[in-house]
């Protein structure tokens, strides 16, 4: 049986740190504060939302929404972003993903300013990430990692496996591991004999998109099982990437959907928040 890594309780101690450091920044007279763009109305995006304005609430930051109708022009959107990337009292921007097909979602990621890209999704970011000397880390690959830190797990030599290479997870997630000194390999949709390579990871990372992708004949006994995935199951219950029920009895660590990865993204993103707010008035330690 595998113990649960339970990300409801590492993100509710992560949001507590913040809260505390955040009063302190108070103190000195600076309030970290967050702009949360969102183009349209995808519920999920908006569902989404409303949780990040409900956490920047409870660790006492400012947030700020933009909510924008669904055919708002690039230059409109850029023109906001230019704005707040001058506006003293914001210290974060995020623009939530995905945008309305007919904007450019590498434009509006390239106009942040890379000093309060809190996604970390900027290429001077993500450069900078590649090279180890960073000061965002995106916030679902940290998420994950501080679930591993969490539970004790040594990444040191071990047989890292990241399911998914997209820019937002894969590929981050893979370069954290390997930070660590994992040995990583990243599978994707043209990948031959997946489930030999996932069946060889000490640490398995699924970050696939698609409901409970990973069975228990693709996991080694004992492997360490973080499941990034939130999908709908066939009766449209919230379920992972990973079956769950088939998998757990193999592994010896595995993260739940939901409870798992899924509140760690929005934590990080408050620590990356905070960070920005330091560095910004010279507070960074
Ligand atoms: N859409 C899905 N995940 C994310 C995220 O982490 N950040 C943003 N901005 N959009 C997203």
């Amino acid at each position: 049986m595998a113990k649960v890594i339970s990300g409801k309780e590492v993100s509710a101690k992560v949001r507590a740190d913040v809260k505390e450091e955040c009063e302190r920044l108070k103190e000195k007279g600076v309030t970290p504060g967050l702009a949360v763009i969102i183009v349209g109305d995808d519920p999920a995006s908006r569902v989404y939302v409303n949780n990040k304005k409900k956490a920047c609430a409870e660790v006492g930051f400012v947030s700020e929404e933009y909510a924008l109708p669904a055919e708002t022009t690039q230059e409109e959107l850029l023109d906001l972003i230019d704005k707040l990337n001058n506006k003293k009292e914001i210290n974060g921007i995020l623009c939530q993903l995905p945008l309305p097909k007919h904007l450019d979602e590498k434009a509006v990621i390239n106009a942040i300013s890379p000093y309060k890209d809190v996604d970390a999704f900027h290429p001077s970011n993500v450069g900078k990430i590649m090279i180890g000397d960073y000061h965002f880390l995106p916030c679902t690959p940290a998420g994950v990692m501080e679930l591993i830190h969490f539970a004790g797990i040594d990444v040191s030599g071990k047989n890292c496996v990241v399911i998914g290479r997209s820019n937002i997870v894969g590929k981050p997630m893979s370069m954290l591991l390997l930070h660590e000194n994992g040995t990583v390999t990243v599978c994707h949709s043209k990948t031959k004999n997946l489930k030999e390579i996932c069946s060889s990871a000490d640490i398995l990372v699924a970050a696939v998109g698609r409901a409970k992708f990973v069975k228990a004949d693709m996991v080694k006994e004992g492997a360490v099982v973080l499941d990034v995935g939130i999908n709908r199951d066939e009766n449209g219950k919230l379920c992972g990437d990973v079956d769950y029920a088939e998998v757990e009895p193999k592994a010896s660590y595995i993260t739940p959907v939901p409870g798992g990865v899924g509140p760690m993204t929005i934590a990080m993103l408050m620590k990356n928040t905070l960070k920005a707010a330091k560095l910004q008035n010279g507070m960074d330690d």
